[in-house]
Order: C-alpha cells, then structure tokens, then sequence
C-alpha cells in the first residue's frame, strides 16, 4: 500500500513541519552567523596587518636604508618594542627586489606573493591577499611606501591563518553537530507534543466506534478540556444525545402503532372465531360483520393518519395555495359536526365568524379544524358547549374553538401535540389514539401559522388556530 501525504498522522505531519521550519531557520540563521564571523575575523586581522605595515612605513621613511636593512631583525625589535610573533615582514625597494625580510612562522618555505599585488602596489594602490595552501594559508598585506609622491620602497607584512581557520572549522563543526541533534530532538519532541494533544482524537474515534443504536448511553470523556478538541467531544455527544433521542421516539413510536393496531386486530379476530364456532343467522352474521367493520375503519383511519404524519414529515407533503373562505369552510363544518355533536349530548355554537381569506389547502384546514372541533365535543360531558369564532388579530386569522370540557392539566397540556399522546391513560375506545393534534399542528404549520391552548381542568379549554389572512384582504367585516 502506497502512504500518500494524506494518509501521514497528524502526529508526524505536524512533527515535520515544526521541524522543516526550524531546519530553514537553524540553516539561514547559521550561514548568516558564519559568514559575519568570518568577515569581522579578516577584517580584524587586516587592521592588524595594517597597522603593523604603518607603523613600518611612517619609521622607514625616517630612518636610512642601509641601516636597516643590515640588521633588520633589531630595527624591528627597536620599532615594535619586541619582535613580532607570529608574522613575516619583508622591504622591497622601488625594482621589487626583496631588501629585508624576516619570518616569524612555523613554514619556512613561503608562497610567493601574487605579482599583481606587486603591481598595485607600485601605482601606490593598498592590497590584501590570501595566499598559499589549505593549512598553511597566509593573509598578506602589500603597502607601498611613497616619498614626495613616489614609490620608493614596499612593505609586505603577513600572518599565518592557521589560526582563523581553525576557529572557523570549529565554528562549523558546532554547527554540523549541533544542528542535526537540534533538529532530532525538535522531531521527536514535535511528535510526542502533538501525539499528547491529539489523544483526546483517538478517544472520541474508539467512542464512535463502540457506537451503535443499542448504546447511545455512551459519552466521550476528555476530562472537562476546555479546547478545540473539548469542544469536538461536546459537539459529539450533543449529537448523540439528539440521535439516542430520535431512536427513542422511533421505538416508542413503533411501540405505540403495535399496540394500537393489536386491539382492534385481537377484537377482529375473536369474533370472527367466534362467529365461525357454528351456524348463525343472517342477522347474527350482518351484526358481526358490521362490527368488524368498525374495527376495519378505526385501523385504516390510524394508518392514514400515521401516513399522513409520515409523509409530512419526510417533506413530500404537497400543499395547495389556494385562497380558502375561513366563514364557508368553518360552516360547512359545523353542519357535517352537528349529528355527532347531538349524540354526544353537546351543544355546537357558530358564535360570530369574521369574513376572512387564507391562502392555503382547503382539505388540509378542514382535517385540522374537524380534528379540534371533533375534541372539543369528544372530551366534553353531555350537557356542555362548543362554541367556534373567528376574528383578526395582528394581521392573523384567529380561530377560537371553546368547549366546556373536561379541561387538561397544566401536566399534560405540554404533551398533548405529540404523537399517541392522550390524557387519559385509559386508552378508552371511543376516544382516538392521540394523532389528531400532531396532524393539526402539522398544517397549522405548514401554512406558517400555530395552534395555542388555554385550559382549565373540569372548567373548558380554548384552542386558538393563528393563520395568515391572504395579503391584500384588509380582513375583519
Ligand atoms: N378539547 C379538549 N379537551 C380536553 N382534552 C383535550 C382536548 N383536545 C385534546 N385533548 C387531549 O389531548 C389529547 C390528544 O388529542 P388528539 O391528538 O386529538 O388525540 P385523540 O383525540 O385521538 O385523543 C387527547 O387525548 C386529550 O387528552
Ligand atoms: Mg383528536
């Protein structure tokens, strides 16, 4: 398998960059203090050398030839206090020939001096030059001594560069040395830091691993670290936390649609065993038949709900825009409401509808509003009243439906618009299975509008329908 950049860890990736950067810096900055070192070590020794041939130069204008040149050795010691250690000196006279000289130097044998030099020196030119072999190099200084303006004679002062050299290989050999050591240390170290501060990377991996639906209990623990990778491992158990909560209400969801698919199926079941035990009668079969019947439709009325919520809330739901009469629709209603609402024993009330338009799904606000009204005179005992309104309030549509009921508790009124959610625990037949107020608050929704609740147990409950009245209605009458 081949490794690729991008498969590298981060560990080594950040490892290696640290130490490329320190290389380059290590690298510029040691070429930088090498070169300097050498320039201020020459030119040190330059000044040296100049100095010295000065001094010769202002003593020699001074002092006759012949004297010097007979006992060179002496005039030095008397010009410099001492012999110079260490140098090579010698006169030339105006033909370049060599008339004194003396060596201080470990080599006997001398390089000879570059004739170009020489012929600086001659047209009263200064020069440095750096002569001989690797080891036994020599710097040498040719100045040019001048009498009313003329050249009359030649100092040539040199030194070894042993020296010079032998520190600047030092110098180098830190280098060489101390370098590479750095850089290793700095690659090591590198990878130990971000291996350390990538730990917590390893953890949230191994956690997401061990991660499934059946145990969304499990939390990554990166010991309260407060930073990016702190904050990663919080982000990831948020996300957790949401799915582990979608799974449960996937589970109680299908836990919920068992349960209320199994009664109706177990009544079908026990009586068409029953009715098929013997030989009954024409009625006797009808009544059976019509019975299973309703058990036929409670479960397709379940299934449709639970399609309908279904496909709502995958987002394919299509909602016609069309502009709907709230007063005809909620009308209409009430006329289809009334038989029910007489077997009940409940009064059904048109108290005072405003004449607005809404844009929306005429069906859709049908199934909404009969599923309110349908609740308002199923939890209200005989006697009592249902009352519909309609007015404008803040540029909306507000639909009051008000009963007499039963009321719902501070408790369960926070639940009422889940799904299967029902007050009563009883699970009494006659009342639904807890669908229709999901669906209701589903298309309140969808035509950007809510549904609130004021209620008071035993006393009633108002269930208020907000819906946007179509734009350019003034709406009200
Ligand atoms: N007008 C009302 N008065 C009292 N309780 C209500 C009223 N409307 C709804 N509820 C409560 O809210 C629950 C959920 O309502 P809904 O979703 O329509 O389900 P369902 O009508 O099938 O029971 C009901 O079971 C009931 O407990
Ligand atoms: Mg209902």
């Amino acid at each position: 398998m081949k490794i690729s950049r991008m498969d590298l860890p981060i560990k080594w990736k950040l490892a290696l960059w640290y130490g490329s950067i320190l290389a380059l810096v290590l690298i510029v900055f040691s070429i930088w203090v090498y070169i300097y070192f050498r320039n201020s070590l020459e030119h040190s020794i330059d000044m040296k050398l100049k100095s010295i041939a000065d001094v010769l130069s202002s003593s020699i204008v001074d002092t006759n030839a012949p004297t010097i040149f007979g006992n060179f050795e002496r005039y030095l010691e008397n010009v410099f206090g001492r012999k110079p250690k260490g140098k090579f000196i010698q006169i030339l006279d105006a033909s370049g020939k060599i008339g004194a000289k003396m060596s201080d130097l470990e080599t006997q044998t001398l390089p000879a001096v570059s004739y170009r030099s020489l012929e600086k020196a001659f047209s009263g030119e200064i020069s440095y030059e750096t002569i001989g072999e690797k080891g036994n190099r020599l710097r040498i200084i040719t100045l040019p001594i001048k009498e009313n303006g003329k050249v009359v004679s030649i100092v040539q002062v040199g030194t070894s560069l042993e020296e010079f050299d032998e520190s600047l290989t030092k110098l180098m050999m830190v280098m060489l040395i101390s370098i590479p050591t750095t850089l290793f240390l700095t690659l090591i170290g590198g990878y130990f830091l971000a291996k350390k501060s990538l730990k917590p990377v390893d953890q949230i991996r191994k956690a997401a691993i061990k991660i499934s639906s059946s145990n969304l209990e499990e939390r990554i623990d990166v010991g309260g670290r407060r930073d990016e990778l702190g904050k990663l491992a919080e982000t990831f158990n948020e996300m957790i936390d949401r799915l582990r909560e979608s799974f449960q209400r996937i589970n109680q969801f299908s836990t919920d649609v068992s349960h209320e698919l199994k009664t109706p199926l177990a009544i079908l079941k026990g009586e068409t065993e029953v009715a098929l035990r013997k030989e009954r009668d024409k009625e006797e079969y009808k009544r059976i038949l019509k019975s299973n019947l309703e058990e036929i439709n409670r479960m397709t009325k379940i299934i449709d709900d639970l399609l309908f919520l279904s496909k709502a809330e995958n987002k394919n739901m299509p909602i016609a825009k069309e502009p709907v009469i709230l007063q005809d629709l909620l009308t209409d209603i009430c006329l289809d409401m009334k038989m029910y609402a007489q077997q009940k024993g409940v009064e059904l009330e048109i108290g005072n509808l405003d004449d607005i338009c809404v844009e929306g799904d005429e069906l859709k606000l049908r199934r909404m509003f009969i599923n309110i009204i349908e609740n308002g005179i199923k939890y209200t005992n005989p006697g009592g009243t249902v009352e519909i309104r309609s007015s404008v309030e803040d540029g909306y549509a507000r639909i009051d439906i008000k009963d007499t009921g039963i009321g719902i508790s501070e408790n369960d009124i926070k639940y009422i618009f889940d799904r299967f959610y029902r007050a009563d625990k009883s699970r009494k037949r006659e009342t639904g299975v807890g669908l229709g107020l999901s669906i209701s608050k589903w298309i309140a929704e969808a035509h950007n509008g809510k549904i609130e609740v004021k209620s008071t147990p035993h006393k009633g409950s108002v269930f208020s329908v907000k819906l946007p009245i179509l734009s350019g209605q003034k709406g009200g009458s």
